[in-house]
């Protein structure tokens, strides 16, 4: 049974995707929600169950170090990870990215999950702004585009938002269980 007083979910976000899923997910278990700069690993160990989620940069998981630089400590805990990225969900993408951002011998502790977030030019930082242009010169280049790099090149214009507090049922499937 999961207690809530005993539950955190700590986000990093830096447009607000990971966020979202973060406040929805601290509201539906009424537990605390910790933004991830401002925690230790420490502070975490006070907890049974930790949920932490952050955005996707260049298949990085934000802040994810959290975890995996504290593991000895919290290796004990129950430990869900979500990362938020603006691609759409497909087979094999929690495995990829857990083989990215997850050193092996901590796999089997972590339950992972993906979740699409969206894209938001107009809320990154003058450093990723600058990325992202140079992306974009890419992006036009692409000969045939698909309907994901056509997406992604009209995002520039007009935010995309696939957040939905439905896309956390199997967390919260499997917390409830
Ligand atoms: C520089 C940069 C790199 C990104 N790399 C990825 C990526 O590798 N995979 C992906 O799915 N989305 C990628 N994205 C999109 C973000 O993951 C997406 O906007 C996400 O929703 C951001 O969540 P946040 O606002 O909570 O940080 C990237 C965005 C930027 C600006």
């Amino acid at each position: 049974m999961l207690k809530a007083e005993k539950t955190v979910v700590v986000y990093r976000s830096k447009t607000g995707f990971t966020k979202n899923y973060a406040c929805w997910l601290a509201k539906r278990f009424n537990c605390t929600l910790l933004e991830g700069s401002k925690v230790s690993g420490k502070e975490l160990s006070d907890y049974d169950t930790i949920i932490y989620g952050g955005g996707l940069y260049a298949s990085g998981i934000s802040g994810i170090k959290l975890i995996t630089k504290n593991f000895e400590q919290l290796k004990d805990k129950r430990i869900i990870v979500f990362a938020v990225g603006a691609s759409p969900s497909h087979k094999g993408i929690a495995e990829e990215l857990l083989n990215t951002n997850i050193p092996r011998e901590q796999q089997d502790k972590i339950e992972f999950f993906y979740l699409r977030g969206g894209f938001d030019y107009t809320r990154l930082s003058p450093f990723y702004r600058v990325l992202m242009q140079l992306k974009k010169i890419q992006l036009k280049k692409v000969k045939k585009p698909d309907a994901d790099t056509k997406g992604m090149l009209a995002s520039y214009d007009h935010p995309l938002d696939f957040t939905n507090e439905k896309h956390l049922e199997p967390i919260i499937k499997s917390l409830l269980e």
